[in-house]
């Protein structure tokens, strides 16, 4: 079967590594230099705060536990923005994700707000969201979140099921989680949350009664993530992975549920009440500018890639990001790509933008999937099915491919002999490889 040949890439990520072998590195002067005396920068905001406590069996973040170095490594985050007040002045939304942003102390959230907000042009109506979790929330925590501005704060859940909860290593009771989202709901304008599907042992009913509570708690916004089986999680060496195919149908109940019930599907793994306009992901949909802060923190501006050292150590040491220019040509295979994991792809933008045709250049993938029933072809626009949402990182990675790799747009960069290289080791991620199973989930 066509499904089970595939790979089902789970990570918008994945949809980048295509595109890696094309990519400039740059130094951040170079950088500067390009936006020097223009119109300064404006766009979204990204903090990565790298702490956190748990030890989740899951966790593929970049994280580590709290040290000594908290406060050092909040007044480098500081010292870092401050080197791009005079470029990137105008802040539209800011995002505060993690490890467990909370797992900082009042006073280190307060300095790292307050900082921020004297540093850049906050806007007034600015979305600003800050991920947390239940053990690392506190009464003072909330308050204090809500004092600073936070207006959207994002709880990761993961699952309400107890047995799930231990397998996913989650600390807190499901009465505790419960209770600490019916406070937050009475402060917080917008609360999200995560929840994880394709867990072992996990099936579509579990899925709907996770829905359902959130749903009484009044969540705004709801992402639902497949799990990620990295090999180097506890979760991953324990566990069989279960089957696309259930997967599929997973997601698919799981969405027209939502849908019966008033959520809309806002973006590939992220559903929202009509209230969670969740501005700071489309940043990313559109290519427009977001500038990532702090360890392991990415970000894109000025048609390049922002990446930072990856701990809290060796960003105290040196936290000038690495930049890698997006070639003028991939431009628009990089906007169409992204505009997939918001379901549709525009066909007069990129025309009218840089005479790019996406019929033309993805014509082999689309054939395709319209003939799996995974994409539409309407007058203006290439929109996704339901079955397409759930195949969309695998689609990017496929348009992707088909345009930087198979000879089309008389992209030659890739004859090179590093870059061949290169693009054998992109394709070999990209390809199947289904790993031995393991024993199966008993909880
Ligand atoms: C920074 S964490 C959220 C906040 C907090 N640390 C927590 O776990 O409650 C962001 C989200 O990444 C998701 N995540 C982590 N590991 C994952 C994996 N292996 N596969 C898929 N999603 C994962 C989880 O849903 C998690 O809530
Ligand atoms: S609480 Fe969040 S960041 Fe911490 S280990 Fe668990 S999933 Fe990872």
């Amino acid at each position: 079967m066509e499904a089970k040949r595939r790979k089902w890439l789970k990570s918008h990520h994945d949809t980048l590594f295509p595109f890696f072998p094309f990519l400039k590195k740059r130094d951040i002067g170079w950088l500067f230099d390009s936006v020097k005396g223009k119109e300064t920068l404006k766009g979204a905001l990204y903090i990565h705060i790298p702490f956190c406590t748990g030890r989740c069996t899951f966790c593929i973040l970049t994280k580590e536990r709290p040290s000594g170095g908290t406060l050092k490594y909040v007044n480098s985050i500081l010292e870092e923005a401050k080197t791009w007040r005079e470029y990137y002045s105008h802040v539209e939304t800011v995002y505060v994700g993690g490890g467990t942003p909370t797992a900082l102390s009042t006073a280190e959230l307060k300095l790292l707000f307050e900082g921020l907000g004297e540093i850049f042009q906050i806007d007034k109506a600015a979305e600003i969201s800050i991920e947390t979790t239940v053990s690392e929330l506190t009464a003072d925590k909330i308050n204090l979140l809500a004092d600073l501005g936070v207006n959207r704060l994002s709880v990761g859940v993961q699952t309400f099921n107890p047995g799930l909860r231990n397998v996913l290593g989650r600390r807190s009771g499901v009465k505790e989680v419960i209770k600490k989202l019916d406070t937050a709901r009475k402060v917080f304008p917008l609360l999200t949350i995560d929840f994880l599907y394709d867990l072992p042992g996990q099936d579509k009913r579990d899925v709907l009664t996770d829905l359902r509570i959130a749903m009484g708690i009044g969540i705004d916004g709801i992402s639902l993530y497949p799990l990620i089986y990295n090999p180097k999680t506890v979760i991953a060496r324990q566990f069989e992975q279960p089957t696309t195919e259930t997967a599929m149908a997973v997601f698919a109940n799981a969405r027209n549920f939502l849908d019966d019930n008033g959520y809309t599907h806002v973006n590939i793994n992220h559903f929202s009440n009509g209230r969670d306009k969740f501005r700071y992901s489309t940043y990313f949909n559109r290519l427009d500018n977001v500038l990532g802060l702090g360890a392991g923190a990415t970000g894109f501006l000025a048609e390049c890639f922002l990446k930072h050292n990856s701990t809290s150590g060796k960003y105290i040491r040196d936290s000038v990001a690495n930049v890698f220019n997006v070639p003028e040509a991939i431009i628009p295979v990089l906007w169409c790509v992204s505009q997939l994991q918001y379901g549709r792809i525009d066909l007069e933008e990129p025309k009218r933008r840089w005479g790019f045709e996406p019929l033309e250049a993805f014509t082999a993938t689309i054939e395709k999937c319209v003939d799996r029933g995974e994409l539409i072809i309407r007058k203006n626009a290439i929109e996704l099915t339901t079955t397409g949402m759930f195949w969309a990182n695998t689609i990017g990675a496929e348009m992707a491919v088909e345009y930087l790799y198979d000879g089309k747009g008389g992209l030659v960069s890739l004859e090179e002999g590093s870059s061949k290289i290169a693009k054998g080791i992109m394709l070999n991620k990209l390809r199947h490889g289904r790993k031995a199973l393991k024993g199966t989930c008993k909880y």
